[in-house]
């Protein structure tokens, strides 16, 4: 149970297994007191052993502020590092001075204004609001706390309204800020690029700034939105891990700040780089979701907190809980070579095999044969498919198949008749050159006009066909940001009005089309984060499928988000990015760690693969409530060596399938065997591939042999289930 408890200035978060504590200064300043396992005394004096002895160091207007582990702290009046709020008020000045006005508690999860967040609907939460105030500029500050039942997150987001006279900019919002008081940790982000994204990446704090962000309009393949911190010697079972991830797909920062005494300053949110705010009298600045998660148990426990997170209070819709069809999509197949017949051949051939969906990718609409044209005229190309997007819809669904359909709409290409009637719907800055990526330039969703534009193209489509599927992409990173609505003041706005149009046009396209799943993608995983989840429950993770490549970037990926997120499919080998041959076994059971699909036409397969491809999948459509909902724990991380595991646990531990991948073989080598987790001690499992029953003990303690065929790339797959009407050993 989540509950908040507030005595004397302290204010005291907690569930079953979490605390976090703040209390108050005694001039209305918060500071942290402490994040971490559950503490049980109410009336402790731990917080007064640390602070009150030495009150007076930290009063208001001295420099020892910045020896005060702080909450949200501001600049101006002390500390000397890194504000979470920055301003700029109407006469110049910069200081801004909290002071803490009141709070209330509520039993509702908060929405936030425009925003995507995290929601309760089961009474499972308890959200805090503190409100601070500034007396000179007449800035409120509000700060919202969320701790839930049912994971270890504490979700927190900050409001500033001015309530004062004159306008003030703002120059940095930060959604959270923790000061944890010692620097021994070190810090985990997902980093990369297109095609290897979400590389795990672990490096030990030093004194000064470190961190990620990204300034690309998107929240990037090159830095996730997600940083941990975590005390050196934290392995996958063991040790404290402290996570922060930020709910919002554009720009942002994640920091982690070793100031001169020594402490940790982490912070996330918006990017302050490229930003900046006119905030009029009256009006009120939401900062976007941050979630908090904390785990003693490993980076495991810290995934399994997110998991839970994404999954009950994320992402929402008829798909939330649901399966997902097990999709053929077109792209690597044919890329911008169909017409009506091929395509008609290739969903044949994925219904034969037992796929449940077939996605039209790139290519439908105007005159699009490469993709140089056409973005933004989404009307049907009738040369490539005669009977119009219904006709095409009808014929698939006649073969028992649902029908998706590819979009890329926030984007314009040059030659395209919609650039041609709205040359300045493009973000773009006066007299410079428009930066095309792709041959596309991108719109200014930060214009009513525009999301208008969008919201009724795709609205028209989707109107205009029986379409069960959206794979919404966006394929290039935003420069120069500018619009031509915007007075020169408003101009760094630009880029967080752009996401506010994207998630209203979401909003609206996903209420009113509540039965069609949308799948997010850009490049690939280019915006991968838990601000798109809200709407979309499942990610394309990579336009790299090749299974080796694969691994690493959906293992990076589970540290943060569930299985049932990550779009992930087999493709064709050589595999067109790697030119690796990986065998079919390894792509199959790679991409079962994920939303399942196939990315090919399965005409280039043999007699003997095409059997085994309708095996494969009979197989995982027989596992596949176990596969994607079930608790994915990692067992032998790519980055760590040239073999991969992970098993996949149902929640009531009566059954697990695990996988194991050899990346690359070596001569000679010793016999692995590999140790599983999350299974019921006492339980018997029968392990189907082995034909050997053993207990979760054993399973655990001892494991299981790891014989990979000879080669590269090599996996294997064991199936345990628990022995029926004998689960114990005793
Ligand atoms: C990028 C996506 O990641 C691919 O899957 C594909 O949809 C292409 N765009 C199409 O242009």
């Amino acid at each position: 149970m989540s509950e908040i408890i507030v005595q004397n200035g302290l204010f005291h978060l907690r569930n079953g297994r979490m605390s976090y504590f703040f209390r108050l200064t005694g001039d209305g300043l918060p500071a942290h007191v402490y994040w971490g396992e559950r503490l049980e005394r109410l009336d402790s004096p731990l917080d007064r052993l640390f602070f009150e002895s030495r009150e007076s160091d930290y009063c208001h207007n001295t420099l020892e502020l910045e020896k005060l582990p702080q909450e949200y702290p501001t600049w101006g009046h002390g500390d000397l590092r890194r504000g979470a709020l920055e301003v700029t008020a109407a006469d110049g000045s910069t200081a801004v001075d909290l002071c803490c006005e009141g709070y209330s508690i509520t039993a509702e999860k908060p929405t936030l204004a425009g925003l995507p967040a995290t929601f309760d609907r089961e009474g499972g939460s308890r959200t805090l609001s503190v409100a601070y105030a500034d007396a000179v500029t007449g800035l409120r500050v509000t700060l919202l706390y969320t701790v839930f039942d049912d994971c270890d997150v504490i979700a927190r987001s900050a409001r500033v309204e001015n309530a004062g006279p004159r306008a003030v900019s703002l120059e940095r919002v930060m959604s959270a800020s923790v000061d944890l008081i010692d620097d021994r940790w070190e810090l985990i982000t997902l980093s990369g690029a297109w095609a290897r994204e979400r590389m795990i990446d672990r490096r030990p704090l030093k004194p000064g700034f470190q961190g990620v962000d990204s300034a690309r309009g998107a929240s990037s393949a090159q830095n996730n939105p997600f940083m941990a911190l975590v005390r050196p010697g934290t392995d996958e079972f063991r040790g404290e891990a402290y996570g922060f991830a930020l709910m919002y797909s554009g720009n942002f920062t994640a920091l982690a700040e070793v100031g001169m005494y020594r402490m940790t300053r982490a912070q996330i949110g918006l990017n302050d780089a490229h930003f900046r705010w006119l905030l009029e009298p009256g009006e009120t600045f939401t900062a976007p979701e941050a979630l908090l998660a904390w785990s003693n148990t490993g980076l495991n426990g810290m995934s399994a907190q997110y998991h839970t997170l994404v999954r009950r209070h994320v992402v929402r819709g008829r798909y939330a809980q649901a399966q997902r069809p097990f999709l053929l999509n077109n792209w690597e197949a044919t890329t911008f070579n169909f017409d009506e017949e091929k395509i008609l051949q290739i969903a044949r051939r994925g219904r034969e095999a037992g796929l449940e969906m077939f996605v039209l990718d790139d290519g439908w609409f105007g005159h699009r044969d490469d993709d140089h044209s056409s973005l933004g005229d989404w009307t049907v190309n009738l040369k490539k498919l005669p009977h119009g997007m219904n006709g095409l819809a009808d014929r698939i669904h006649w073969m028992g198949l649902k029908f998706g359909l590819w979009f890329e709409p926030e984007m314009v290409s040059p030659d395209s008749e919609l650039y041609r009637a709205h040359p300045d719907w493009c973000l773009h800055q006066p007299d410079r050159t428009r930066t095309e990526g792709r041959w596309q330039l991108t719109l200014d969703m930060s214009r009513a006009d525009v999301c208008e534009y969008v919201e009724n193209a795709v609205a028209a489509i989707l109107d205009s066909a029986a379409i069960d599927y959206v794979k919404w992409d966006m394929n290039r990173d935003m420069s120069p940001v500018g619009s031509a609505l915007l007075p020169p003041e408003r101009q760094a706005e630009t880029a967080h009005r752009y996401m506010l149009g994207l998630y209203s046009v979401l909003e609206h396209l996903t209420a009113r089309f509540p039965n069609v799943l949308f799948e997010s993608c850009a490049s690939g995983g280019n915006r991968f984060d838990l601000g798109m989840m809200y709407y979309m429950p499942q990610a394309w993770c990579s336009d790299n499928t090749d299974a080796g490549s694969r691994v690493l970037i959906q293992y990076g990926t589970s540290l943060v988000f569930p299985q049932s997120t990550m779009g992930a499919h087999v493709s064709h080998a050589p595999n067109w990015q790697t030119g690796r041959m990986s065998p079919l076994r390894t792509r199959v059971d790679v991409a079962m760690w994920g939303t399942f699909g196939y990315e090919m036409d399965l005409a280039e397969l043999d007699a003997d693969q095409l059997a085994e491809t309708r095996a494969d999948i009979a197989w995982v459509k027989a596992h596949r409530d176990l596969l994607l909902y079930g608790d994915s724990i990692r067992l032998l991380s790519p980055f760590e060596g040239d073999t991969a595991a992970w098993m996949v646990v149902a929640p009531d531990r009566s059954a697990a399938v695990v996988t194991a991948v050899r990346l690359l073989a070596h001569a000679n080598e010793r016999r692995e065997r590999l140790r599983l987790a999350g299974l019921a001690p006492e339980t018997r499992y029968r392990v189907e591939e082995l034909d050997v029953v053993l207990t979760g003990q054993e399973l655990m303690r001892f494991g299981l042999p790891l014989r990979f065929a000879p080669g590269d790339d090599q996996s294997l797959r064991f199936t345990l289930v628990a022995e029926q009407g004998g689960d114990s050993c005793q």
